[in-house]
């Protein structure tokens, strides 16, 4: 079949799930609630964290105008799991009761199900029933498994390109998608708009909230969400661009900015398939680290690289967060954190422990170096793992003492593709690699320039590919004998009917640290 009608077909499907305001239900009772005007769930549907025997269910009810009078009460929502895609075999149904505190969304811990098995699932309100979702539990914690497949994405930006990486990923066969950031962007750059944020600068929940509606209001989004579950960890955008643990890059009072992060925090929780949202004592933490085993193959960590980190070394007293810093001794501090001391002391421990065979190390950001040489010295981007350069040494040097030979450090952030060697001693070859690196471009935020990127890729002979004036996703297949990456890409993301094809395709070998041209 032609692309161009695979994705006229997803386009299709994604519109025709939500189209129907069908009041039947499993067991054939109508659900009393609201008879809605315009279907509430078109926010669409998603599922994420898998887990053996079970995985999350997400939706969030929207009142159009004519059902404004519903939005102060509160909601009764049932969810529906099936063991078939025609949903003529019903596995399990919860009801929930939602309201606007919490943005009426709706999440599910869908629990006892099946390991290693697609499920179908969908909510119902009222009249109105919401798209129908596919999912997949883990596989059973000792279960030999052949194979895991992965769509790796991140950066996002709603005004810079349509979401042609996520079609694509909709109609492809995954376990899950791992999403490691930059899912929404507080800013604009009127230079690079193919189509328009609502509203401004986002700083309140509601704010927040009409960001992410506004997202999941792109039909090839949700189209992915409702097509597989997503694994996911954050960046800083979905805050605000540089932020680092209580600070923003205008030097906001800490206190200010927490309120600000608090909100922030909650909105992305209300609109994605996470089991935990906001500690309710201290709204401004949310724990979004996580660890999670694909049977015997595979461990995934998913870590956040935001909230605990030291703040950035050597920063602009007049503007804050993110630069290239030359000569900056502080980056040398053995104290300094990009994972805070807790997180890290988890991810080492949960290292030290798992007997999976692959350990898939997910962040939101670049861990291998892409300084320059200067005149001055070689510079280091210091809102990056360069900017922690002691904590990026931990982590190596740690995975080198218990020769983990499969570690497989996944990340964005970047806006560029990047397969690369990682070393204790980054470009040293008196250093042994012992991990290796797969960085995925942007879904759709623009790429630094070439000349920018042949002076990184000179410098550093440990990156093995980079190209970022492609936008895309990365797919990563696991095996137990390997690894392989392939960039999907295509250098026209503002075209809403361009469709991606193989930029580079790397291998890792089980038992051999590295990448490699496949
Ligand atoms: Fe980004």
């Amino acid at each position: 079949m032609l692309r161009r009608d695979l994705n006229r077909m997803a386009l299709a499907w994604a519109l025709s799930a939500w189209a129907g305001v069908s009041p039947a239900l499993a067991s054939g009772r109508r659900l009393p609630g609201p008879a809605w005007q315009t279907n509430p769930f078109a926010l669409g549907v998603a599922s994420g964290q898998p887990r053996p025997d079970s995985v999350v269910l997400w939706t969030r009810l929207v009142f159009a105008d004519a059902d404004a009078a519903w939005q102060a009460q509160p909601q009764t929502v049932q969810c529906e799991v099936f063991a078939d895609e025609a949903l003529r075999q019903p596995v399990r149904q919860w009801q929930l009761e939602t309201d606007g505190r919490r943005g009426h969304s709706v999440h599910v811990t869908a629990t006892g199900l099946q390991p290693g098995r697609t499920y179908w699932y969908r909510f119902v309100c009222g009249s109105a029933s919401s798209p129908v979702g596919r999912t997949r539990t883990a596989p059973a914690l000792d279960a030999r498994v052949s194979q895991l497949r992965i769509a790796q994405a991140s950066c996002q930006h709603y005004e810079q390109g349509y979401y042609v990486a996520h079609r694509e990923m909709a109609q492809r066969e995954l376990d899950f998608v791992l999403f490691l950031g930059d899912y929404i962007y507080e800013s604009s750059n009127a230079k690079y708009r193919v189509r328009s944020h609502l509203g401004g600068v986002p700083k309140t929940l509601d704010e927040y909230r009409a960001r992410h509606a506004q997202y999941k209001g792109d039909a090839d989004l949700r189209a992915c969400h409702a097509a597989h579950p997503w694994v996911m960890t954050w960046d800083d955008h979905e805050v605000v661009n540089d932020y680092a643990n209580d600070l923003d890059r205008d030097y906001s009072d800490p206190s200010v900015f927490l309120r600000r992060r608090a909100a922030a925090y909650q909105a992305y929780f209300e609109h994605m398939p996470l089991r935990i949202g906001p500690d309710p004592v201290v709204p401004h933490q949310m724990r979004i680290h996580d660890r999670m085993a694909w049977g015997q193959l595979a461990e995934v960590w998913t870590l956040d690289c935001r909230q605990y980190r030291d703040h950035q070394a050597c920063p602009d007293p007049n503007r804050g967060g993110a630069r290239v810093v030359v000569g900056c001794d502080a980056l040398q501090s053995a104290r300094r954190s990009m994972l805070g001391n807790a997180q890290e002391a988890w991810l080492m421990q949960g290292l030290a422990d798992s007997t999976r065979r692959w350990k898939l190390i997910a962040q939101s950001t670049q861990m291998s170096s892409s300084g320059v040489a200067t005149p001055l010295g070689r510079s280091s981007f210091n809102d990056a793992w360069d900017g922690y350069p002691m904590a990026r040494e931990r982590l190596l040097s740690g995975i080198a003492d218990m020769r983990l030979h499969n570690a497989l450090v996944l990340g964005g952030d970047v806006h560029m593709n990047v397969a690369a060697n990682l070393r204790v001693r980054p470009n040293d070859e008196q250093s042994p690699v012992v991990a290796s690196e797969i960085v995925t471009t942007s879904v759709s935020s623009r790429g630094m320039g070439e000349s920018m990127l042949a002076a990184i890729r000179d410098n550093n002979p440990d990156i093995r590919h980079a190209r970022s004036d492609e936008r895309g996703y990365t797919l990563l297949e696991i095996r137990p004998d390997g690894a392989t990456a392939t960039f999907r890409a295509t250098p026209f993301p503002v075209q809403p009917d361009s469709v991606l094809r193989d930029q580079a395709r790397y291998e890792v070998l089980a038992g051999r640290a590295g990448v490699q041209a496949a």
